[in-house]
């Protein structure tokens, strides 16, 4: 299992001042957090709570599906492309950065064992899409489009763009066969579409927002398509699902891990959260993990109604990259952050550094791993922000593979969901999110929102630049 090892957010190490008398706390608020992940477990089959992202690891028949479809496609196509935005894209970006072999995009087909290359377009950038555009050859192209809304303007734009390239390639009857869309089983446009054109489809459940999608068909599919064990990551899931349904704080990490960056938040002023793996392969965790975390805590008002403005801001940082960036920030900059390093215990692989230059001030590097040395950086930026009594938290996979991908994952969002129970704010709406889309889709012009575009037309004026 994955290990959490919190003694350096501890008064004992880093002193009462920044650091929390964590055995006291964890007894204080053992009832509490009884109580939520009681209530979680209670409340999560029942419409409408929108936690049935905690069943995705038991869902059989996605599974089932998903797999026959990529083992049908299997060897038609050379790349798939994934059209998707927020929680539409970041959690499969994430997992397949961190299980595909690297530089995927740039092996053989017999390197990938004859499995396609994959790309996320998550975002509109004319020049990035355009430039991928001109790389791609669309016939051997499997295009998933996710959105869960179906209306997003940025996905369903991409989307248009590429239907429409698609069509003129392959044909208005052809085309259709390359494409496969991820989206809700009845509502929106997307699922419209896609009856009229007979699509392929799979479906985003109802009740799983886009943050806690990652383990529908929106992670699944494009994951099973590039050759990604996904049994394994759904190994992972349960067995954390199992560990997490334990009511006692002692043994539970993610209510550990809520507990401390929600005390950390209120009883000493960090609010905020610092997620830093070392590892590139986990990079794109710590975007997947940003997003899950603002979206979820960041919030206007309480469960009660009350104006509160509370969450704590995640920042990414990556090892050891950032130990050239901002570590010095981190250790004497406002002492106001917690920082989640996230190591990993055996890399894939291991590489050694030569044996030259011994003559030199680095000849103590030869003979060594690059292993040896990421660690190092991990244990020495750990030491130093706690010498600077700086708060870190170390959660450890034994290993980068789909089963503790799948733990790492799943203990993140039912951490989030228990911090969103602790700060006592809804964690599974974005009323912000929607207010910008509803802002574009009056830009650019969508029918019943032409009262907003006036009122934007009016505000922006002032500030335009044309
Ligand atoms: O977590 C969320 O709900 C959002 O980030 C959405 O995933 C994002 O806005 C994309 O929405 P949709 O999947 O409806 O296109």
């Amino acid at each position: 299992m994955l290990k959490f090892d919190w003694r350096n957010a501890d008064a004992q190490v880093i002193g009462s001042e920044n650091g929390l008398d964590l055995s006291q706390e964890f007894s204080q608020y053992q009832e509490q957090i009884t109580s939520i992940i009681a209530d979680l477990n209670k409340r999560k089959d029942k419409p409408g709570q929108k936690l049935q992202w905690l069943n995705l690891g038991y869902n059989e028949e996605t599974l089932w599906y998903v797999k026959e479809y990529a083992s049908m496609v299997r060897g038609r196509f050379d790349n798939v492309l994934v059209l998707g935005i927020g929680g539409s894209a970041l959690g499969g970006l994430a997992v397949t950065e961190a299980l595909l072999k690297p530089y995927w995009n740039f092996l053989t087909k017999e390197q990938r064992d004859n499995f396609p290359r994959i790309f996320f377009l998550d975002n509109i950038d004319p020049d990035s899409i355009n430039g991928l555009l001109d790389i791609l050859d669309l016939k051997k192209t499997l295009v998933n489009v996710i959105t869960k809304s179906g209306d997003t303007a940025e996905t369903m734009a991409q989307f248009m763009i590429l239907r429409d390239r698609l069509a003129q390639e392959l044909g208005e009857d052809e085309y259709r066969k390359n494409v496969v869309a991820t989206t809700d089983k009845q509502t929106g446009v997307l699922r419209q579409i896609s009856e009229q054109e007979g699509y392929k489809t799979f479906v985003i459940p109802d009740d799983v927002g886009g943050r806690f999608s990652v383990f529908s068909a929106v992670g699944l599919l494009p994951f099973a398509l590039v050759g990604i064990d996904i049994d394994e990551i759904t190994n992972g899931i349960k067995d954390m699902d199992l560990a997490l349904k334990n009511t006692d704080i002692h043994q539970n990490i993610a209510a550990q891990n809520a507990l401390i960056q929600y005390l950390m938040d209120i009883k000493k002023g960090k609010n905020i959260s610092v997620v830093m793996p070392y590892s590139s392969k986990l990079k794109f965790v710590a975007d997947w993990y940003t997003q899950l975390w603002a979206e979820s805590l960041g919030k206007n008002e309480d469960l009660n109604g009350n104006s509160v403005n509370v969450g704590p801001t995640p920042v990414r940082a990556l090892g050891a990259t950032d130990q050239h960036s901002q570590i010095q920030l981190f250790n004497e900059g406002p002492n106001n952050k917690v920082i989640t390093f996230i190591r990993v215990g055996d890399f894939n692989t291991s590489l050694e550094i030569p044996k030259i230059f011994e003559y030199t001030g680095i000849g103590y590097l030869g003979g060594k791993t690059l292993n040896d040395l990421m660690n190092a950086e991990a244990d020495s930026t750990m030491v130093s922000l706690s010498d600077y009594s700086r708060p870190t938290v170390t959660i450890t996979l034994p290993k980068v593979n789909g089963y503790y991908i799948g733990q790492l994952l799943y203990m993140l969002e039912v951490q989030t969901a228990i911090a969103g129970a602790l700060y006592n704010v809804n964690a599974f709406n974005q009323p912000g999110v929607e207010q910008a889309k509803y802002y574009t889709y009056a830009l650019m012009g969508r029918a019943g929102y032409e009262d907003s575009a006036q009122m934007l037309q009016n505000k922006m004026n002032p500030i335009s630049v044309s």
